[in-house]
C-alpha cells in the first residue's frame, strides 16, 4: 500500500499513527469486544472516551473553567446561523470583519437574525490582507464582534488574535485551530469544525463563555441552544460518536508531539519553506501580503496558467493529492495542516521546481 500526500483543505490529511490505531481499535476497542461504532454512547465505554475528549482538548488549549466545550452537529456553516441565534440577546446588532470567502458566508448567513455591521474589509484588496485593527469600525452597541482567524480559500490568516475591548470575540477557527497557542480566554466564542487538524467529519467545537450562556431565541431546536447542550454534556441527541473518538485519537497525538506550542513550530518551518520556494521561483506565485500569510492554506498560481491541469494531472500521478485550487479563485492550493509532515511538503517542492525546469 503506497499513501499519497494529501493537500486537500478538508476533509483533509491525518497523523498516520491515529489512522493505524483506530484501524488496531476497530474491532475491539481496549477490550470491550466492540467497535466504538458500535456502543451506547451513553454505555461507560463511550462515556470515558468523552469524557477524555473534553479533558484533553481543555489541557491542550488550556480551557479556562469558566467556558463550557460543546461537540455539536451541522458544521461551521450550522455556526453561522446559530451564532447570532445564541448570542443577540436583546442586542439588535453584531460586528463582522470581512476577510475572505467564509467570514463573508458568515456575515450572509447572520443577516436575517439582526443588523450587521461589516466593521472592516480587506475585499478592495481581492482578500490578500487583514484590515489594520486600528482602523476597524466597532460598534460597541453591537452583541459581539465576529471574525475568521484563518480564511481557508484566499489563505489569510490573523498573525495575533485582535485586540478589541468591550465586544466578546467570537471566532470561526475551523481552519486553524490547534494550528497555534491561541489564548481562549480573550474570546467570547470560539467554533470549529472538525475535518482539518481535529479528524474526520463530523463534530463541530463550540467553545463558549459562560456568561454568554442564556440569551438564545426561543425559535432555536434545543441542539442547537449551546445552553442546553451545555446542560446535557453535548448528547440531548445521538452524538456522531464515532467522529468524537477519532478527535480524541487527533488530541492524543497532539499532546504526545510536545503540544500545541512544538505544532506550531512545524508549522511555522513548513508554510516558511513552501512560500520561500514559491517566492523564488519564476513560474509560481501567492499574491497573499506576506505579513498575513495562511501557515494552514497556501493558494498559488501559475503565471502560465495554460499549464493549470497539466500541472493537476502529473502531481496527482506524483502521488500529491488534491492541489487544485478552491474554484472562486482558480490556481492551485495546497492545504498543509498539523498532519502533513514536512516530507511532504519537501516532496511538493520537488515536485513543482521539476515542472518549472521542465516547462
Ligand atoms: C474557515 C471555515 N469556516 C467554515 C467552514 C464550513 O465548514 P463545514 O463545511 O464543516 O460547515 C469551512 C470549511 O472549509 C472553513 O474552512
Amino acid at each position: 500500500m503506497a499513501r499519497i500526500f494529501n493537500f486537500s483543505a478538508g476533509p483533509s490529511a491525518l497523523p498516520e499513527e491515529v489512522l493505524k490505531q483506530a484501524q488496531s481499535e476497530m474491532l475491539d476497542w481496549h477490550g470491550s469486544g466492540m467497535s466504538v461504532m458500535e456502543m451506547s454512547h451513553r454505555g461507560k465505554h463511550f462515556s470515558q472516551i468523552a469524557a477524555e475528549l473534553e479533558a484533553d482538548l481543555r489541557a491542550l488549549m488550556q480551557i479556562p473553567q469558566n467556558y463550557q466545550v460543546l461537540f455539536l452537529q451541522g458544521g461551521a456553516s450550522a455556526q453561522f446561523s446559530f451564532v447570532p441565534q445564541n448570542l443577540l440577546g436583546d442586542k439588535t446588532k453584531a460586528c463582522y470583519i470581512k476577510t475572505g470567502a467564509w467570514s463573508e458566508k458568515a456575515i450572509q448567513d447572520a443577516k436575517p437574525y439582526g443588523d450587521v455591521i461589516v466593521s472592516a474589509s480587506s475585499e478592495s484588496s481581492n482578500f490578500t490582507t487583514i484590515p489594520d485593527v486600528t482602523h476597524w469600525a466597532v460598534d460597541n452597541d453591537a452583541a459581539y464582534l465576529h471574525y475568521t482567524s484563518n480564511e481557508t480559500i484566499h489563505g489569510v490568516e490573523f498573525n495575533e488574535i485582535p485586540n478589541i475591548q468591550g465586544l466578546p470575540l467570537v471566532c470561526d477557527m475551523s481552519s486553524n485551530i490547534l494550528s497555534r497557542p491561541m489564548d481562549v480566554s480573550k474570546f467570547g466564542l470560539i467554533y470549529a469544525g472538525s475535518q482539518k487538524n481535529m479528524g474526520a467529519a463530523g463534530v463541530t467545537v463550540v467553545i463558549v463563555r459562560e456568561d454568554l450562556l442564556g440569551r438564545c431565541l426561543k425559535t432555536v431546536p434545543p441542539v442547537f441552544n449551546y445552553a442546553e447542550q451545555a446542560e446535557h454534556q453535548s448528547m440531548l441527541n445521538t452524538p456522531t460518536t464515532y467522529s468524537w473518538y477519532l478527535m480524541g485519537l487527533v488530541l492524543k497525538w497532539i499532546a504526545a508531539q510536545g503540544g500545541v506550542e512544538v505544532i506550531e513550530q512545524r508549522n511555522i518551518a513548513k508554510a516558511r519553506k513552501l512560500y520561500a520556494f514559491i517566492d523564488a521561483s519564476t513560474l509560481y506565485r501567492n499574491s497573499v501580503e506576506t505579513t498575513y500569510r495562511s501557515r494552514m492554506n497556501v493558494p498559488f498560481s501559475l503565471l502560465d496558467e495554460t499549464l493549470n491541469k497539466e500541472f493537476v494531472t502529473a502531481s496527482e500521478a506524483a502521488g500529491l493529492h488534491a492541489l487544485k485550487g478552491h474554484r472562486l479563485l482558480g490556481g492551485m492550493r495546497a492545504s498543509i495542516y498539523n498532519a502533513m509532515p514536512e516530507s511532504g511538503i519537501d516532496a511538493l517542492i520537488a515536485f513543482m521546481q521539476e515542472f518549472e525546469r521542465t516547462h
